[in-house]
């Protein structure tokens, strides 16, 4: 085993034992992976100033997200397939949060369901939904969620239609995999993860199978969400949702100006600054360039979280910075999951975590609720 101290470090395991269908699937972004790419590359532009002589005793990274206490502001994002990366992984990264005390984020297109995951952990997670056309659909969605005792809904506004993979397509991606030639030859070098799927009692997409009417079949993601995604959607529909559910909303998805003034007039808890992972969009800006003017514009009246590209500590240093109160991950999870399962979970939130505490304490601070800008070295032409 080798030693791990970085988020590389698991996303070098997890493609040597999870089948490539599904890793490519994760370390994919829509088209030409211009923004996947740069929503990573654009992190290393920001430089830190370095502070001497200042007590660093003491520290903590505790915090809070829409009221709600955290060990840092770190959540695991919605993750599609979550399942299909380990066997249930979806109640192996929500074990793994609620031990170290962050927020985990279930998918409506997991592999767990809602129940599956509220059996098997004892704290509130959120959960996040797409808009679909099928309204008694999404009330018996938030009917469950609010049965497990969801603490929270994410809405995810940026995918009414799906972006465009490549690697997807050309793999054929299903859940579970059909057999074809390739996938088999591939699935025979990863017999422990097909041994753990055997075994697994699971049944897939136990938030859709069984619950949804038009459409029954979700193994293949393009076809099930043309079918059932709303494209229509507009902002009179999210109020309307927000709504149905009535408790906390996180608005996901956010990365204009004028968006993110409509969901904070809408009176959602919080937003989500997010180009979905350069999933969706390819050819937007990284999410982190339009992080500070989304703050600017509303941070006084929405509370804005943050992801895509955050791939260790120090980038979600410089998110809270720049005015985040909160951020999420996701390939960096989902690394360690493919890598390890819930130890690889609790890995990715330790190593995010250690880089976290010594950034904040060379950058002069004790203390996340008290960082800002001032530890940044932000380019003019940034955003
Ligand atoms: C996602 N994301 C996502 N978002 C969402 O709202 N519902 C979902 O089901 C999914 N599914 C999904 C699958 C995979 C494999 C990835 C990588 C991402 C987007 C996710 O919540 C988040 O916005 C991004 O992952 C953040 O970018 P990083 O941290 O992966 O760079």
């Amino acid at each position: 085993m080798p030693v791990i101290t970085t988020i590389d470090d698991l996303k070098r395991l997890h493609k040597r034992r999870t089948p490539k269908m599904f890793y490519d699937y994760c370390e994919s972004g829509s088209w030409t992976e211009q923004t996947f790419r740069e929503n990573t590359s654009d992190f290393d532009k920001i430089r830190l100033r370095q502070r001497v002589a200042v007590d660093m005793a003491n520290r903590t990274t505790a915090s809070q997200m829409i009221g709600q206490d955290v060990a840092m502001p770190v959540a695991l994002a919605p993750v599609g397939l979550t399942g299909m990366q380990c066997a249930d992984g979806e109640i192996k990264a929500a074990k793994a949060a609620e031990k170290f005390g962050v927020p985990f984020t279930l998918s409506t297109m997991s592999i767990c369901s809602i129940e599956d995951v509220a059996d098997n952990t004892t704290k509130p997670f959120w959960f996040q939904v797409y808009t679909l056309k099928d309204d008694d659909f999404m009330q018996r969605l938030f009917d469950r969620a609010k049965a497990a005792k969801c603490s929270a809904i994410v809405i995810t506004l940026d995918l009414q239609i799906l972006g465009q993979r490549h690697k997807d397509l050309k793999n054929g991606l299903t859940a579970p995999p059909k057999f074809t030639i390739p996938t088999l030859l591939n699935l025979a070098t990863k017999w422990t993860w097909g041994l753990q799927m055997l075994q697994t009692k699971r049944r897939f997409f136990g938030n859709i199978v069984g619950h949804a009417k038009e459409v029954s079949d979700p193994s293949s993601l393009a076809t099930w969400s043309a079918e059932a995604f709303d494209p229509s959607l507009n902002w009179d529909r999210v109020a309307q949702l927000m709504k149905m559910w009535g408790g906390p909303v996180i608005l996901k998805g956010i990365l204009d100006v004028e968006d993110a003034k409509k969901a904070a007039d809408l009176g959602a808890d919080a937003i989500i600054v997010s180009n979905h992972g350069g999933r969706q969009l390819d050819g937007a800006l990284s999410s982190i360039r339009m992080l500070e003017q989304i703050v600017d514009a509303v941070g006084d009246r929405v509370e804005v979280h943050f992801d895509s590209g955050i791939r260790s500590g120090q980038d979600v240093l410089k998110a809270i910075a720049l005015g985040a109160k909160g951020t999420y991950i996701g390939r960096a999870f989902v690394n360690g999951l493919g890598a390890m399962g819930e130890a690889g979970v609790t890995k990715a939130l330790d190593v995010i975590h250690t880089e976290l505490d010594l950034t904040m304490a060379l950058c002069g601070h004790r203390d996340i609720k008290g960082v800002n800008k001032d530890i940044l070295l932000v380019p003019d032409d940034f955003s």
